[in-house]
């Protein structure tokens, strides 16, 4: 099993006082670099906070770092390779910081952690702590305990972290942004064949709503707008609601809703299995609920869907975009996709294409298979040709990009509600998020981030759409 076993190798000495190698001025810096999902992203910030009370701040030099915190993706080979070349770079950092009289610890935390455990300390020299994603509150201990010796922890532990992470400081929120992910869900218990998520992130577990809005209004009093809901399967949520019920993903979206300056809501990741009605009703009568689903399908085909135990047909697939485009006919649509799935024919790939033509989507996420250690699909004995995946996924990212593409094209002479968030590239220009998630700059004119201003998209630029404000009259002088 992919590391499921608790391997903890506990403190041998009693807990020494932490921050034994504080610099003058007692601040220390932690460097945290996060691969993968935004689940990650969510889980780098909550390891920030709970170090913050021990004296750290981040840093975005790796140089500069006392601690430096690798946030590890084990989703595909390629990614959990990545580990093993950037700890060597770290090493390398760390002997440069002790030839100079510094110190660095060096952890290495996320889904690689929890799938390989003890393995990382025998594959890479010079890692103090494996940590897995469940075990996030207990990093102060867990930092001091591998000052002694070098700490493996991967337990699923019975005290939820979530009740024991500190929440930030109203400034660190602001730093992050106007936009903000709040996990609500996580793990996953539906084992498609392919994904080793089961066995990283665990069962699936929902948090409470009370502490979910607990969550949310402090972000919203520190200035945020937008949040994402994020779980692996985020609709499956069913979380304890004030009144002792499983409340619904739908039912905590319409009680966020009413957090007064909230304005945005998405979610994400959602399984077609758990789209209920309640929530395709939403896209249709919840303002704040922003116009987009990522919906990932992974193939068109029947044959191979069953193959992947995704526990739902094409037609099915199909049936849920019709009704939810049938409450919100403008919905962007985005899904993951695999290519080279063990035993997929011409055929199934054909089946995959056919989907997206039909369907449409304004992004995607696409993938060759990549065999994982310890998942079903890794021994099928029908793997496809390295060659047969390459070409498969440069067809359907062709495809992708084409819709991606003619989406984009079509929001060109449409006026849009923007979130802005920061300042643009060129003076005076602020970039922001349009409802359906594009990069949308435009000339600012006294937009400030967080507030949501109309904007009438005139063109396409690289990496966003281009635009002006469409409440204020264009400035004929600097025009
Ligand atoms: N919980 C989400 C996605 C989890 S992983 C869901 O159920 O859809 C994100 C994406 O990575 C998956 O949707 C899938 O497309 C891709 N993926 C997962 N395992 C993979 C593997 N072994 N090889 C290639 N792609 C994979
Ligand atoms: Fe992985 Fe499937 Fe669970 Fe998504 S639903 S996390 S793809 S096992
Ligand atoms: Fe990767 Fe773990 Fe997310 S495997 S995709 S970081 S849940």
């Amino acid at each position: 099993m992919l590391g499921m076993a608790a391997r903890v190798i506990r403190e041998a000495r009693p807990r020494r006082g932490f921050g034994g190698t504080m610099a003058q001025d007692g601040s220390r810096k932690v460097y945290v670099k996060s691969y993968g999902c935004q689940m990650n992203v969510y889980d780098a910030q909550r390891m920030a906070d709970v170090l913050a009370p021990e004296g750290f701040s981040e840093t975005t030099e790796m140089a500069d770092a006392d601690l430096v915190v690798l946030n590890t993706c084990h989703i595909r080979e390629k990614a959990a390779e990545k580990v093993y070349s950037e700890l060597g770079r770290v090493r390398e950092m760390r002997r440069d910081r002790e030839a100079a009289g510094g110190a660095m610890q060096v952890v290495v935390a996320g889904c690689v952690a929890q799938a390989e455990g003890g393995e990382i300390l025998r594959r890479a020299k010079g890692v103090d702590l494996v940590v897995g994603p469940q075990s996030y509150h207990r990093l102060p201990a867990l930092l001091d305990a591998a000052r002694v010796r070098p700490v493996v922890d991967t337990d699923f532990p019975a005290d939820s972290k979530f009740d024991a992470l500190p929440q930030p400081r109203p400034e660190r929120t602001r730093q992050r942004g106007v936009s903000a992910f709040v996990t609500v869900q996580e793990g996953c218990d539906k084992f498609c064949t392919f994904c080793v998520v089961p066995y990283t992130r665990g069962a699936e577990v929902s948090r409470p709503v009370t502490a979910i809005l607990a969550e949310v209004e402090r972000l919203v009093a520190a200035g945020v707008r937008e949040v994402s809901l994020l779980g692996q399967n985020v609709n499956a949520y069913h979380g304890e609601g004030p009144d002792g019920a499983a409340w619904t993903l739908p039912r905590l979206m319409r009680r966020l809703a009413e957090t007064p300056g909230l304005a945005r809501i998405r979610y994400t990741t959602s399984h077609p299995g758990d789209m209920d009605d309640d929530l395709i009703a939403l896209h249709g009568d919840l303002p704040a609920a922003m116009p987009y689903l990522h919906l990932p399908v992974q193939s068109g085909s029947d044959a191979i869907l069953a193959a992947m135990n995704r526990r739902h047909g094409r037609d099915e697939y199909l049936r849920i975009i019709e009704r939810v485009r049938a409450v919100r006919p403008d919905i962007a649509l985005s899904s993951d996709f695999i290519v080279g799935f063990p035993g997929e024919t011409d055929a199934d790939f054909r089946d995959t294409m056919a989907l997206i033509a039909e369907v449409g989507f304004a992004a995607a996420y696409s993938f060759k298979y990549s065999p994982r250690p310890g998942t079903p699909a890794a021994d099928n004995v029908a793997q496809i040709p390295e060659d047969v995946k390459t070409a498969r996924l440069h067809e359907l990212q062709a495809l992708l990009d084409r819709q991606l593409r003619a989406f984009n094209a079509a929001t060109v002479g449409r006026t849009v509600d923007v979130l802005v968030e920061k300042p643009g590239k060129h003076p005076g220009q602020m970039v922001g998020k349009s409802p359906y998630l594009q990069a949308v700059a435009f000339e600012g004119r006294g937009a400030q981030a967080g507030d949501i201003v109309p904007v009438r998209i005139g063109g396409l630029g690289n990496f966003s759409l281009l635009g002006e404000r469409a409440d204020i009259e264009p400035d004929r002088e600097s025009a």
